[in-house]
């Protein structure tokens, strides 16, 4: 057993901080045993790490982002979502047939995702087998937990991304194959791209491989008026955009996460409710292709999971911290248009971030007895240049501090090395 001491941070329920002064979390098999102020509570510990006046607080969680959308990170935003997928990120994604070009852009990827203390990634690949595998590989090389999708579509994008459905699921059955430790911290997720890329023949089969392997889902839903009128025409007799994927049983089957949710709302929300399907709620992307403001406080009221995405590069932004930001802010202007929906408090965002988007890989994102050990150490000394409350000071971190902040990353109870650039 380890015992580490520092000014312990987190959120076992979503209207409050836990704050630990000068406390210590006793960690056995990567997972925590207890957190407190006592060393000597947990028994004999092996070692003890003292951090000193450092916060400990868990890991991030990216519930939503496309790996090979690295490239257009923070350009070309001047689009809205269906032109914006035709001009810029089709063609980026159809690159990565060229698994050399993949393997340098994903390192980069899976490298910054370390920089900003995210242990845990949704994240979407590309129809394409080897570059699919090969981020698992990197994930995996990095020790950082992801689930990956090889992407499946087989309609209104440009003919190198469309593949058959015989295709589709040999290559997802290729890698579930691969990849079928189901404690493994890398795992496949079936990712059908969003209604307008899968045919129903697509979708169907997404949904079997879904059942058949007992595998998540993750996909996109109601992020933008124009998409939602073309689902509409695509699947006539869908009740609403959810309803579509429910159809192919792709909507709460199996674990499922729908980023974005921007219009969600009467019998789609009550099914996303009764499903227990998972929003990923992604600001900056729904700022910059001017989606529109997600409900989040309806979300939470109705008990409905929520977590954070980047969902780069819609979102021009890595950093979950800086989400947390970009989240509260969105709910302000959210509850300037309707008071009464309240804007989401600190300790909200960073549930959402924490304990709420975790609880999608089993017992992530809190510090409690039983939960995996996801955790960074932050040195904010140049923020904390006057006297701070530990409140005030995880405050200033989310909203001043960036990854240089950050000085340790913890990943299932191992610390996670800077992952290489290149081999
Ligand atoms: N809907 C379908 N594909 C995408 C994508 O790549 N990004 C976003 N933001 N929405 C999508
Ligand atoms: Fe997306």
């Amino acid at each position: 057993m380890k015992l580490y001491k520092a000014n312990i941070i987190f959120t076992r329920e979503k209207d409050k901080f836990e704050i630990i002064e000068n406390g210590y979390i006793a960690v056995e098999n990567g997972r925590v045993v207890g957190v407190g102020t006592d060393a000597n509570a947990f028994g004999e510990a092996d070692e003890i790490i003292d951090y000193g006046d450092r916060l400990l607080i868990p890991a991030m969680n990216d519930m939503h982002v496309h790996a090979p959308q690295y490239r257009n990170q923070a350009i070309a935003m001047d689009l809205e979502l269906l032109p914006w997928l035709n001009s810029y990120t089709f063609p980026e994604e159809a690159k990565y047939i060229n698994t050399e070009y993949a393997e340098r852009m994903y390192r980069r990827f899976v490298h910054d995702l370390w920089r900003f203390g995210t242990m845990r990634t949704v994240a979407f690949a590309t129809v394409h087998l080897d570059s699919t595998r090969l981020l698992m590989n990197l994930f995996r090389e990095a020790g950082m937990g992801a689930l990956v999708g090889k992407v499946d579509m087989d309609r209104n994008a440009i003919l190198p991304l469309h593949e058959s459905v015989d295709d589709a699921v040999a290559k997802n059955e290729a890698l579930i194959a691969e990849w079928n430790d189901p404690d493994g911290l890398v795992r496949p997720i079936i990712t059908p791209r969003f209604i307008p890329s899968c045919t129903p023949a697509m979708l169907r089969a997404c949904g079997e491989l879904a059942q058949k392997y007992q595998l998540p889902v993750q996909s996109h839903l109601s992020e933008n008026p124009s998409e939602i009128a073309w689902v509409q025409e695509l699947e006539p007799e869908s009740r609403n955009y959810g309803d579509a994927y429910d159809r192919y049983g792709l909507f709460g089957q199996t674990p499922t996460i729908m980023a974005h949710c921007v219009y969600t709302a009467g019998e789609e929300l009550e099914l996303m409710s009764r499903r227990n399907v998972m929003a990923a709620h992604c600001p900056t992307s729904n700022l910059n292709l001017s989606s529109g403001m997600a409900p989040i406080r309806t979300f939470l009221d109705k008990g409905i999971k929520v977590g954070l995405g980047s969902d780069i590069s819609g979102g021009h932004d890595l950093s979950i911290l800086r989400m947390m930001v970009y989240a509260i802010q969105v709910s302000k202007m959210y509850y300037c248009r309707d008071k009464s929906k309240h804007f989401l408090t600190l300790s909200e965002a960073f549930w959402i971030a924490t304990k709420s988007a975790g609880s999608f890989f089993g017992k992530v994102g809190s510090f409690e007895p039983g939960y995996e050990f996801d955790a960074l150490v932050i040195d904010d000394s140049d923020l904390n240049h006057s006297h701070y409350s530990l409140l005030h000071r995880i405050e200033r971190f989310i909203y001043l501090g960036d990854d240089r902040h950050i000085v340790h990353r913890f990943c299932r109870g191992q610390e996670i090395p800077e992952p290489r650039i290149f081999d």
